[in-house]
């Protein structure tokens, strides 16, 4: 059974860049396949992995609404979608993508939608881990777009508006007891004088401290020239202190 991680938080706060690190930290630390779900319509967990991104979840929705009644003889509707969701995973060694896109254009997916749940829970059965980088802010778990939560991570930076979002996420998932097993948060590039202050307002709401991750420059030019976080050098601070909350995370 795998080990969902759901990575949240305000808008700009490094949530994919946080989830892209787990991801590269679980490739490098487990026996993998790792699953990295890219849950927010503005797509960009594969781009800063480096992973092309092939067809969306949200492109097979609209695909299946247009071709639903005109399918050749012979093909049944949800033969048609089981090829589809084979061709929106993105396979590479040891981890693989699915990119959500777009979802919920007009008209009824009911059905589709049940086979989509059907398929998220054969991933469970799949991967030892999942990794998911949510859209900003609570409208995911209002949907409950992400089920059964292992860790629901918080990512907040020095900004008051993300610790705002950080306890409005914790009033909404205070209603979803069996839902979310263990939350924590993890601060990300905020200057060591305010860590603790910020810590501390994070702490009061319940949260579980992950640790916080330095603003790393290293990292910020990997993905301003487009090159993948894999490649980021091992001895990178960011990657040196994801080593550290990952261990502390993979113990619980
Ligand atoms: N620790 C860090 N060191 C250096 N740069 C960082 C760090 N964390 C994030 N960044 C940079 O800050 C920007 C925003 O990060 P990111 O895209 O991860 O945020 P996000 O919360 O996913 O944003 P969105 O809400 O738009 O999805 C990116 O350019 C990213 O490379
Ligand atoms: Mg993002």
């Amino acid at each position: 059974m795998a080990k969902l991680i759901a990575v949240t938080g305000k808008g700009g706060t490094g949530k994919t860049t946080v989830a892209a690190l787990m991801v590269r930290h679980l490739r490098a630390h487990t026996a993998g396949p790792v699953l990295a779900l890219d849950a927010d319509p503005d797509a960009n967990l594969g781009t800063v992995l480096g992973i092309p991104i092939g067809k969306t979840i949200g492109d097979l929705r609209e695909e299946t609404a247009e071709q639903i009644n005109n399918l050749p003889a012979g093909l049944s509707k949800a033969h048609y979608i089981q090829a589809g969701l084979h061709e929106i995973i993105v396979e590479l060694p040891k981890v693989d993508l699915i990119t959500m896109g777009r979802s919920e254009g007009p008209g009824c997916y009911c059905y589709l939608n049940s086979l989509l749940r059907r398929f998220g829970e054969d991933l469970h059965d799949t991967y030892p881990w999942i990794v998911v980088d949510n859209e900003a802010g609570l409208e995911h778990l209002s949907r409950r777009t992400t089920s059964r939560i292992d860790h629901l991570i918080v990512v907040v930076n020095g900004s008051m508006l993300a610790v705002d979002c950080a306890r409005r996420i914790t009033e909404l998932v205070a209603d979803m007891k069996n839902e979310v097993k263990q939350k924590h948060f993890l601060i990300n590039g905020v200057r060591d004088d305010r860590v603790a202050a910020i810590r501390q307002k994070l702490e009061a709401l319940g949260l579980n401290y992950l640790g916080d991750l330095p603003r790393d420059e290293a990292l910020e030019n990997q993905v301003f020239e487009g090159r993948s976080l894999f490649d980021l050098d091992d001895g990178s601070p960011a990657v040196l202190k994801m080593n550290e909350i990952m261990k502390k995370l993979m113990e619980d």
